[in-house]
């Protein structure tokens, strides 16, 4: 059993950091030890820019949602004046998470003792409190959470060190400019638990190996060229209309989103987007993963997808989406099968690091994003 000291050795990393094809895949006990999970969390998550939801999932003032980075509670909620905000779901008076799930409100009151905190925060009732010495309101509001946006995707940061949300997506929105996401609107959001770690499901999506074995039955193969990256994700475009759309054999239902370009009707982009999210725009929609964390051998999946409004507003819209939802559903339950068979094998004291393919690229990009996180401290 190594101590997290020793977890942090780069002797244990210099084959992940080698090219490709020289590369193998992180240690076993990055994926199952609750030492380097912890050290996951400190130096990956709350540094980095996490995404937590879109803005249209918080549309009207007073709407929130509770949601969590790598177990770590935080509420997003709209404001009186417009704005989205972020809070740490933590009570001020002894720690109670204030709200779960998602919902509307015109003040945030905690179950625990009623102290209530309007919605930018600040607290404006503590009743019973009176008599306690040199307490004062102004100095026990919420703690706000750094919050950006892009595309209407909404991300927080913990950290104050954390550079730019700009900085830190690079050139990828200049990749996505033509998909026009704002104007897209979420039409569902679905949860899945998985026993694998949150680096198995990422690496998963991140290769293109495992699809003539894993998804011969629902999607065929599909081959994935890299696209360049500068920032704090990498990425394939696949060369055909691989739409959300179509199982195998099955013929595109929607027409394509009116901004694209040429490079964009006949491809998808498929982008990891550090540290836990999986993202896809295609022709005619886009499907997001966020792969949250549970401890080291547990996530939750939580799989978005929105269409243009003008394909939402669509007469067939209801009727047709259901092949899209079932296109989703059918490769996660195949993925969540394989993840977790993965996790399993992974956890043996006689599992070691393996080679890579070359269509495996992304699981070496995966692995080299968490290595050099965790090694710059
Ligand atoms: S813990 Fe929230 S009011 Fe007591
Ligand atoms: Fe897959």
């Amino acid at each position: 059993m190594l101590t997290a000291d020793q977890m942090l050795d780069p002797v244990h990393f210099a084959n992940v950091l080698k090219p490709p094809l020289e590369a193998e895949n992180l240690p076993p006990w990055c994926y199952t030890d609750a030492a380097f999970h912890r050290l996951e969390i400190e130096r990956i998550f709350m540094k980095s820019w996490n995404l937590v939801g879109r803005a249209d999932l918080v549309a009207n003032p007073g709407d929130y949602l509770a949601t969590d980075v790598a177990g770590i509670p935080v509420i997003v909620l709209r404001g009186m004046d417009g704005a989205v905000r972020a809070f740490a779901n933590s009570c001020r008076h002894r720690g109670t998470q204030l709200l779960t799930g998602e919902g509307n409100c015109r003040a945030i009151v905690c179950p625990y003792h009623s102290w209530a905190f309007d919605l930018d925060g600040r607290l404006v009732s503590a009743a019973g409190m009176e008599q306690t010495i040199g307490f004062d309101k102004e100095n026990n509001g919420l703690i706000e959470i750094r919050l950006d946006s892009w595309a209407d995707f909404l991300f927080v940061a913990f950290s104050p060190d954390t550079g730019s949300l700009p900085a830190f997506l690079g050139t990828l929105p200049d990749h996505l400019a033509a998909y026009d996401f704002s104007n897209q609107v979420t039409t569902r959001r679905k949860v899945w638990d998985v026993a694998c770690n949150w680096k198995i499901y990422l690496e998963n999506q991140r290769e293109s190996y495992h699809i003539p074995t894993v998804h011969r039955e629902s999607l065929g193969d599909q081959i994935a060229a890299p696209l360049e990256s500068e920032g704090a994700w990498s990425g394939s475009l696949i060369g055909v209309a691989q739409t959300a759309g179509i199982l195998k054999d099955e013929t595109t239902p929607f027409p394509p989103i009116a901004s694209l370009t040429e490079v964009e009707r006949k491809g998808s982009h498929f982008i990891g987007l550090y540290p836990n999210i999986y993202l896809v725009a295609t022709t005619d929609c886009f499907w997001w993963m966020e792969i949250r964390p549970r401890g080291p051998d547990r996530i939750e999946l939580v799989v978005g997808s929105g269409f243009p409004k003008e394909t939402v507003a669509r007469d067939d819209f209801d009727a047709v989406v259901e092949r899209y939802y079932r296109r989703w559903d059918m490769s996660h339950d195949e993925d969540n099968r394989i993840c977790e068979q993965q996790q399993a094998g992974l956890t043996s004291p006689l599992a070691r690091s393996g080679r890579l393919a070359r269509r495996e690229w992304g699981v070496n990009a995966v692995d080299r994003w968490v290595v050099e996180m965790l090694l710059a401290g």
